[in-house]
């Protein structure tokens, strides 16, 4: 059961959220927000259910998707960049957020956010997206007490990870 402090919380923020659950094989998403929808373009029907990746299109980005694979396996917060799609087919590039929410001591839900790197983003932007996160996820740990979002970093760590995630994406750029 979604714990309704959760639910809303995802519900009502205006940056682009997205939950998966954990406990069933390939992750599918169970809810996602407004601000996911217009990012995406895609509507919360069409997606819950399934696993996020299809934001990847036909991409090959290996590296990206190990690095995500090594965040879910070990149940670790961090960031990643992914090359996205909208369903309108515009390419985005995608710092996802993604944080291991624990709920009775068990790993229940992975919560993803999404931000758009658009390159005039400027890194503290995706720092206090971070840090936004991190401040909500651990004021709802402490109003629920079953909720227990595991932060194993400290929001300095976190940050410093966007920093170089951010370098990494404008010298490729740069490259282009
Ligand atoms: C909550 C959550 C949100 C995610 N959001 C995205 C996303 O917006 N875009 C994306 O490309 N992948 C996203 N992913 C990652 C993919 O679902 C998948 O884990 C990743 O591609 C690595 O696994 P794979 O190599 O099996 O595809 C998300 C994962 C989780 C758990």
């Amino acid at each position: 059961m979604l714990p309704k402090r959760l639910r809303s919380f995802i519900e009502d923020a205006d940056i682009p959220l997205s939950l998966a659950d954990a406990q069933t094989p390939d992750m599918p998403l169970v809810l996602v927000n407004a601000a996911f929808e217009r990012l995406t373009g895609y509507l919360s029907e069409e997606v819950v259910g399934q696993n996020c990746r299809f934001l990847q299109g036909n991409t090959d980005q290996p590296e990206a998707r190990s690095e995500v694979r090594a965040l879910l396996s070990g149940r670790a917060d961090g960031q990643v960049v992914l090359k996205n799609y909208r369903k309108n087919g515009e390419r985005f590039d995608n710092l996802l957020f993604l944080f291991p929410i624990e709920i009775g001591g068990k790993l229940a839900y992975f919560l993803g956010s999404q931000f758009e790197a658009t390159g005039e983003d400027t890194l503290s932007d995706s720092a206090a997206r971070g840090g936004y996160l991190k401040a909500h996820l651990a004021t709802l740990q402490t109003d629920t007490r079953i909720l227990k979002a595991q932060t194993r970093r400290t929001t300095s760590e976190s940050i410093a990870i966007a920093a170089r995630t951010l370098v990494t994406l404008s010298t490729t750029r740069g490259a282009r």
